[in-house]
């Protein structure tokens, strides 16, 4: 099947959920990769990259259960060159509406050392394995990684043998984000010139953001051609990240009268899915991070104010809520009732189920009791609580008592309830953080490393909320839990033990895994 979209139209191609989790830390657990997915699938992403099938069980699971929830949009699995790869991520994809398969191999002389095949090796394997993908599915993309910094000669010769053994998508992979704009878009500009054949296929645009020109080299490839974008929400990504989805949508829609494309995105979705990515990441939204950041739409000195006042355009090129940012931050209270709150959550981009909607309003309501006004921020901060701390964990925070001061050993005791029992000790440390965390570690004994721990204040005044951040390393893999509480010792009880239960879902996954592979 070849995808052929209208000269304008540039597919998304969001791969949050395979180069955006490849971030160390940014491990997300299986319901809530589900949760991204279908967010993307309801904004209008085109293809959704739903992970690696061979990379673990859980990568597997998550993939073959993406693919079959998703409506509308693509769903890819990622595959390296070799039958094995591309047999487990067809496994994983076959049930989706439109499934595809995506396999890749690095192209540069650095990667033909690390692969140790010289070119004609590697060109008989591209034959082969998109030759095997294709036998297996209709929709087959193919990338050279690496793509930048292959002899070009070499590159036309992988790509001609890729699109000769079926690839519908070509995907230029700028895997170090070693180019630039002009470059980008010579290198589309020059395979669609000179590769038999190219004018049958798709060419994607594959940018990494280590000199932060991502946004730009995929802006630029577009420009010459290029019609498919892979991106990530909030550019999450190895190092310094992919293109972020949100940027290239914004920048088409905001300067169509230079760049006349069209993506399918529902931009009123973007602050949403980035919330959602952030939260489940761990990977808190630089504050003056292009179109998603705290600050994109704050004007706080004077006469950006007074020129915003007379008119909005003085300094804003895109509307707040185009990008589902509501412009107002009514104050919410103890006061306020349950259809108002709801009301309130649907501006700030939550849509609700009646039963999560009694769960937010019974929180809502004891954070309204303690903190006399509730804002926008507040209400995410608590959205993102209730997300990442749930009724059903493994492990949950029941009470807590910190002694802190002057005097040393600061204590704290603890209760958590384990599977449903309830147990209770007490713990000194320095500081009470330090006397919690030890309380959590005595309570359930485990051998892992604490990487970070970070608190955000919400909003302004001392009875502000703070979300806290910790992340724990286990034998190389890294989870993040994240919590929010006017309290900020509870806070970060709760945000470590969130940070314990995916750990402890993962190693479970891992283990049913091994014992589903030596029975068979
Ligand atoms: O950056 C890269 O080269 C990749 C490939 C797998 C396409 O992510
Ligand atoms: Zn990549």
């Amino acid at each position: 099947m070849t995808q052929s979209p209208e000269q304008d139209r540039v597919l998304i191609f969001d791969t949050t959920l395979r180069d955006g989790e490849q971030s160390p830390g940014a491990t997300m657990s299986h319901d809530e990769k589900l949760e991204i997915a279908q967010l993307l699938d309801e904004m209008g992403v085109d293809i959704i990259e739903a992970g690696f099938p061979i990379a673990s069980i859980g990568d597997f699971e998550a993939v073959r259960d993406i693919a079959k929830v998703v409506q509308n949009a693509t769903v890819c699995g990622l595959a390296r060159a070799n039958a094995t790869d591309i047999d487990r991520a067809w496994e994983a994809v076959r049930e989706a509406r439109s499934p595809r398969i995506h396999t890749f191999i690095g192209t540069s002389p650095t990667h033909r050392g690390i692969t140790e095949l010289d070119m004609d090796a590697m060109i008989e394997c591209i034959h082969e394995t998109v030759t095997h993908a294709r036998n297996l599915c209709d929709n087959v993309q193919w990338s050279p990684m690496d793509a930048t910094r292959t002899e070009r000669d070499f590159l036309f010769r992988t790509v001609e043998t890729a699109i000769k053994a079926g690839a519908n998508t070509i995907n230029i992979a700028d895997t170090v984000g070693y180019t630039s704009p002009r470059e980008s878009a010579e290198l589309i500009r020059a395979l669609r010139g000179h590769v038999p054949g190219a004018d049958e296929i798709v060419f994607a645009t594959h940018c990494h953001n280590d000199l932060g020109m991502a946004t730009a080299n995929a802006l630029a490839a577009v420009e010459a051609g290029a019609r498919q974008i892979e991106c990530t929400i909030n550019g999450l990504g190895e190092r310094a990240g992919n293109t972020a989805l949100e940027e290239v949508v914004m920048a088409i829609r905001t300067r169509n009268d230079i760049m006349p494309y069209r993506t399918g995105i529902d931009t009123r979705r973007i602050m949403q899915a980035s919330r959602l990515v952030a939260t489940v990441s761990g990977f808190p939204v630089q504050y003056n991070k292009a179109v998603v950041g705290k600050n994109a739409f704050a004007h706080e000195s004077g006469i950006h104010q007074d020129g915003m006042l007379k008119n909005a355009e003085t300094f804003e090129i895109m509307r707040p809520e185009d990008i589902g940012l509501n412009a107002t931050n009514l104050v919410m209270g103890k006061h306020s009732g349950r259809a108002a709150l709801n009301a309130k959550l649907r501006e700030l981009g939550y849509e609700l189920g009646a039963n999560q909607l009694k769960d937010v309003f019974v929180r809502f309501k004891e954070l309204a009791d303690r903190k006399k006004e509730v804002y926008d921020d507040d209400l995410i901060a608590l959205m993102t609580d209730s997300t990442t701390n749930t009724a059903h964990d493994y492990i949950k925070v029941g009470y807590l008592r910190v002694v802190c001061g002057t005097e040393s050993p600061q204590s704290a005791e603890l209760a958590l309830i384990i599977d449903g029992e309830e147990r209770r000790t007490e713990a000194t440390g320095d500081g009470p953080v330090d006397a919690t965390f030890n309380a959590v570690k005595a309570l359930y004994p485990h051998d892992v490393r604490l990487q970070l721990y970070q608190v955000h204040a919400v909003t302004e005044g001392t009875d502000a909320q703070a979300t806290v951040s910790v992340r724990l390393e286990d034998q190389g893999k890294i989870f993040t839990g994240q919590s929010a509480d006017t309290d900020t010792v509870v806070a970060s009880a709760k945000a470590y033990v969130n940070a314990l239960n995916k750990l402890l879902s993962n190693r479970d996954r891992a283990r049913a895994g091994a014992a589903l592979q030596s029975a068979s």
